[in-house]
């Protein structure tokens, strides 16, 4: 949209950032600044790139802090990892669809008020402009208010932990089996070996990219449903 130079970094096998190629990437591109995106939970692997090891490749390569910008994207995991306190992040979006389940696909951003000063005051709605269309969805963020006022702090934690723990009974109960299964720290996606049977894919709608698959475990997968999905497994890798 910026029309901008983009350097993909390569990952890990965990999904997560490979901070050695971070550095090579911002060797060869010394002579400009940089805007990192970081992943609070990528999309198929649930990995979390670490903000430390970031800051240091690019203390390591002479970005200094005007020279770097680093937006987080936390989509999944805003709401379960909260540890960003004293950070040199420049922004986090989360989604609000995913973790809260909210009924419409909508995010939210948040930035420090230095950049949110720079934008333009609207006269006729008194307040600034901070969408890039200039339209905004009033009814998204009541959405967002209501679900984290009910909630409160200690329902999101609760949530988080039962999603956490939820994984972890999954990722045991798969590698019981003698199944290759991964669960990257703070995270709630478990990736395992793809089932064969097509029928059984389309059946527990699972997302696969050739040979893994993986299942995001949100606060509506409880446990028996764990279950009945590993009994479905079970069988059908007896077929
Ligand atoms: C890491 C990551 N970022 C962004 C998105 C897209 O978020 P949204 O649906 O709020 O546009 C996803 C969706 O799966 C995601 O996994």
């Amino acid at each position: 949209m910026y029309r901008m130079e983009i350097e993909t970094i390569n990952t890990l096998v965990s999904g997560e950032m490979y901070y050695a190629d971070l550095r090579t990437k911002l060797l060869l591109n010394q002579n400009k600044p940089a805007i990192i995106n970081i992943n609070i939970g990528t999309t198929f692997k649930g990995a979390i790139d670490d903000i430390d090891s970031i800051v240091q490749a690019l203390e390591y390569c002479g970005y200094s802090n005007d020279k770097y910008y680093i937006h987080c994207d936390a989509a999944l995991y805003g709401l379960i990892v909260s540890f960003i306190k004293h950070k040199p992040i420049g922004s986090i979006s989360v989604s609000g669809h995913k973790f809260l389940g909210c009924p419409i696909p909508f995010g939210i951003q948040m930035t420090r008020k230095s950049n949110v000063n720079s934008l333009s005051n609207i006269e006729y709605i008194a307040s600034a402009d901070m969408t890039i269309s200039g339209s905004r969805n009033g009814l998204a963020p009541i959405f967002l208010w209501y679900s984290l006022s009910m909630k409160g702090y200690v329902g999101l934690w609760q949530d988080s932990k039962m999603c956490i723990e939820n994984s972890q009974y999954l990722k045991d109960q798969l590698l019981k089996e003698g199944i290759s299964v991964m669960l990257n720290e703070f995270s709630t996606t478990v990736v395992f070996e793809r089932p064969c049977d097509h029928k059984f894919i389309s059946h527990w709608k699972l997302c696969y990219l050739s040979g893994i698959a993986h299942i995001v475990v949100m606060s509506g997968i409880t446990r028996e449903i764990i279950d009945s999905f590993l009994k479905d497994l079970m069988q059908e890798r007896k077929k």
